[in-house]
């Protein structure tokens, strides 16, 4: 009963006063930062823990901003609530990490700044007006690369490819302006090619093995949900010497065969660089998306060995290099 009372009593005093300590009220003068990830695959996680290793470089160390981690284990419903809940908490800034991530926390808000990481196409996912000029509250960095580079790669090492195999997840939007493009090169090219859309993680198993006496070679966009399933790919891919070109280094490192891609590290801290500037008040109509620039070549070797591939040495030498030889 005493302790009521001294409850009652503390809850009169304080309640006038504004800065009584209650930091669950949103008056901590910490910032907040609601980082919120579509799933988690090797990729997805790199961004964030790399963002939240530069913010600290840049002076936005755990000591000044909480930040606010969830990830939706790939359910649209549990995005959305995230982004929600971002929203009724009144965070300063959401980080969406890959595409659908982003759409989501759009939809959720047009007030809070909202900082994407990693999305293929921004304009074809409705977040931007333009790259140059983003037009609400909403900007980012985009992990676009030409997918003529990684077929130009996936020809050199085994030019005798008749027809690809496309995988991929119909309703990732980053995953289909790639598409696209991709067939657009194989049109030129005079190659053909085979589709097998998935909708969902357990759909890939199924459509690898599709491919099978189909295709010579197999071919992935930047797609969260090939990426996510990189062990089924690979087990496919490996059985049936059946060479995967991926389009991100972590899908090499999980076993694709190969690609030119961009280093996700560097992205984390570019989208921590553009946080440092709209945090100090910057608007992201007008803070162009950044795309980044450098590409590298990924080998696994592991993989090359096991499907009887050999990679030309001048590849090689200037390549990442993953898996055991
Ligand atoms: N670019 C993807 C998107 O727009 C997200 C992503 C980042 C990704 N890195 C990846 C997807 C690696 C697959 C593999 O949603």
């Amino acid at each position: 009963m005493k302790k009521l009372l001294a409850l009652a009593l503390a809850l009169i005093f304080c309640l006038p006063f504004a800065a009584c300590g209650n930091d669950s009220s949103g008056s901590s003068d910490k910032i907040t930062i609601g980082i919120a990830q579509v799933e988690e695959h090797l990729s997805l996680d790199t961004i964030r823990e790399s963002f939240i290793e530069e913010m600290a470089a840049l002076g936005y160390g755990e000591d000044k901003v909480e930040f606010i981690y969830k990830n939706a284990q790939a359910d649209q419903n549990n995005l959305n609530s995230i982004c929600q809940q971002f929203v009724g908490d009144d965070v300063d800034l959401i980080v969406a990490i890959a595409t659908p991530t982003a759409q989501a926390a759009a939809t959720a808000t047009k007030e809070i700044p909202i900082l994407f990481s990693a999305v293929t196409d921004p304009v074809l996912a409705k977040l931007v007006d333009s790259m140059d000029a983003p037009g609400g509250n909403v900007t980012g960095t985009s992990d676009y690369i030409a997918c003529d580079k990684i077929f130009d790669l996936a020809l050199q090492i085994t030019p005798d490819v008749q027809t690809f195999g496309l995988i991929y997840n119909t309703s990732e939007s980053n995953s289909l302006s790639v598409i696209e493009e991709a067939k657009a090169y194989l049109d030129e090219k005079g190659i053909s090619y085979v589709e097998s859309p998935v909708t969902n993680t357990s759909e890939v198993q199924q459509a690898m093995n599709s491919f099978v006496g189909k295709v010579d070679a197999v071919f992935a966009p930047i797609d969260n949900t090939v990426a996510k399933s990189m062990s089924v790919v690979t087990d496919v891919s490996r059985k049936n010497n059946l060479p995967v070109y991926v389009s991100a280094d972590s899908m090499v490192s999980d076993g694709g065969l190969a690609t030119i891609g961009i280093d996700y590290t560097v992205l984390g801290k570019e989208t921590a660089a553009m946080a440092k500037e709209i945090l100090e008040g910057a608007d992201p109509a007008q803070v162009p998306v950044r795309v980044m620039s450098d590409v590298s070549t990924y080998i696994n070797v592991e993989t090359a060995q096991a499907i009887g591939v050999e990679i030309p040495q001048e590849i090689l030498d200037s390549a990442t290099l993953f898996g055991n030889q």
